[in-house]
């Protein structure tokens, strides 16, 4: 069946005292909101519209750097949540099949959870996402008749008796697209909070003779952030998940505490990573790949067999093929090493291309950056680089070339080629022992003064 999928991200989220829209602050290295569209996306949605209000150029722009398919719509004034819901409706007009509406700060959902209540749809015209808090606090209830959800009422609205149910209210639900945004046509602003509210589409719904159901999950997974402290709880939690995932997948983690994931990071089976290293977004590790202690991993590829750190840092576009060495205090961004070749002390690789078996010796730099533009270096195979070398972009060492130790390339090199670029040393017999034996005499003669 067609599924629609609408993400609320207007809100302020004042509780987290921050200039920046709660939705965008980071879990794992991806904004809150790209977390609820992955959670929705992952059931391949036909459509999926983003609400956005507060922020909203920073949020439309988030949206559509993970989703440039996602159709952003704005809430100008936020209104509650049946409101936002409705901004949505001439974006999906006449769409068909089911839409479900998902919060932008939720981002534990699993597709599983939602599938269910697609699956629950066959028997009920409004599904809602409910769950059993430890302490149910301030949610909306949901007030069950046997097996039917009858309405659900507000904290703020609800009577004693209410307040006592332990059944709440994720925000979650599932509906046809157009019974939707006729039911939501018909909510009103008569509540305490003066607001439309989303949840009102079940007492509507129910009023129509149309039957509403409830499908529960575990609390963790409505986790919602409101604050500084619930989005570290929730990094822990994430951290959590990616190292049992990763331990399950066969990844050998030494001090699991100590490793940082991202929320997509992918490491393959036999692969160790020893403590205290962190990945940031888009990093896979294949097979059997080692990453040593405090290294540092973004938008990065390590192949099979490659060794990396410890003290490694790898930017974006690093890419590193089988059985590459990047060693200590070694920085490389968009750069391709090719298989075999080792980088292993205290040097910068960026924008280059580094061939099969090549070494690159202790304290090369790639000198890349002009003030105004990149350029590249590129390296063949089999080439050997001498220590501190520099090699000033845009600059081509040719295949089993060689650099001296302390060369400054700013031409090319041919392949087979030594280039020695640096002052040719000179001796001084004796001048050393002159020179110390004048300047300890100089001392001497100005303490005595
Ligand atoms: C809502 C539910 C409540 C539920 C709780 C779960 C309603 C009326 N209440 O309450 O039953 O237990 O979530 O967390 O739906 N938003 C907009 N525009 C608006 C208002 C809200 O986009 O005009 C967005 C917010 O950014 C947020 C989400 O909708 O992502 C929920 O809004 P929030 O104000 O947190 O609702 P609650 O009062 O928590
Ligand atoms: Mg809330």
């Amino acid at each position: 069946m067609a599924l629609n999928i609408i993400i609320l991200a207007a809100g302020q989220g004042s509780r987290m005292d921050s200039d920046r829209p709660k939705v965008l602050h980071e879990l794992g290295g991806a904004p809150l909101l790209v977390h609820a569209m992955k959670a929705g996306g992952a059931l391949s949605p036909d459509a999926m519209v983003v609400v956005v209000g507060v922020g909203a150029p920073d949020v439309t722009a988030a949206a559509l750097d993970w989703n440039p398919d996602a159709q952003v719509v704005s809430q100008a004034e936020q209104l509650g949540t049946g409101h936002a819901v409705r901004q949505a409706q001439s974006a999906l007009a006449g769409a068909p099949g089911d839409t479900l509406v998902l919060y932008g700060d939720t981002p534990f959902l699993t597709a599983e959870t939602l599938q269910a209540m697609l699956d629950a749809r066959a028997r009920h015209a409004v599904v809602v996402l409910g769950f059993r808090p430890a302490d149910p606090g301030r949610y909306g209830r949901l007030v069950m008749a046997g097996d039917m959800l009858e309405r659900i009422v507000e904290f703020k609205d609800a009577d004693p008796a209410t307040r006592t149910i332990g059944l709440c209210n994720s925000g979650v639900v599932a509906c046809d697209t157009a019974l939707l945004f006729d039911l939501l046509a018909d909510v009103t602003r008569a509540n305490v909070a003066d607001e439309y509210y989303l949840t009102d589409i079940v007492g509507l719904a129910r009023a129509r003779g149309l039957p509403a159901g409830v499908v529960e999950c575990p609390e963790d997974q409505t986790l919602g952030i409101n604050t500084r402290a619930e989005l570290s709880s929730a990094q822990a939690l994430l951290q959590a998940r990616m190292r049992a995932d990763a331990q399950a997948d066969g990844v050998t983690l030494i001090a699991p505490d100590t490793v940082h994931f991202a929320h997509d990071t992918v490491i393959g089976r036999d692969a160790v990573v020893e403590p205290n290293v962190v990945f940031g977004p888009g990093v896979t590790v294949e097979s059997g790949a080692r990453i040593r202690s405090f290294s540092h991993l973004e938008g990065c590829h390590v192949s099979r067999g490659a060794i990396v750190g410890p003290f490694a840092r790898l930017r974006p576009g690093a890419e590193l093929a089988e059985d590459v060495h990047v060693g200590n205090f070694v920085e490389v961004k968009n750069a391709i090493i090719a298989e075999g070749a080792k980088v292993n002390h205290l040097s910068y690789i960026g924008d280059a291309d580094i061939g099969e078996r090549t070494n690159i010796g202790a304290g090369t730099i790639t000198c890349n950056y002009d003030g105004v533009f990149k350029h590249r270096t590129v390296i063949g195979k089999g080439a050997f680089i001498g220590s501190n070398t520099m090699l000033v972009a845009p600059v081509t060492v040719g295949n089993r070339a060689m650099t001296a130790t302390g060369a400054v390339i700013t031409q090319d090199v041919p392949d087979g080629a030594l280039a020695i670029a640096r002052v040719r040393q000179e001796n001084r017999p004796g001048l050393a022992v002159k020179f110390m034996d004048r300047l300890r005499a100089l001392k001497a003669a100005r303490k005595g003064g």
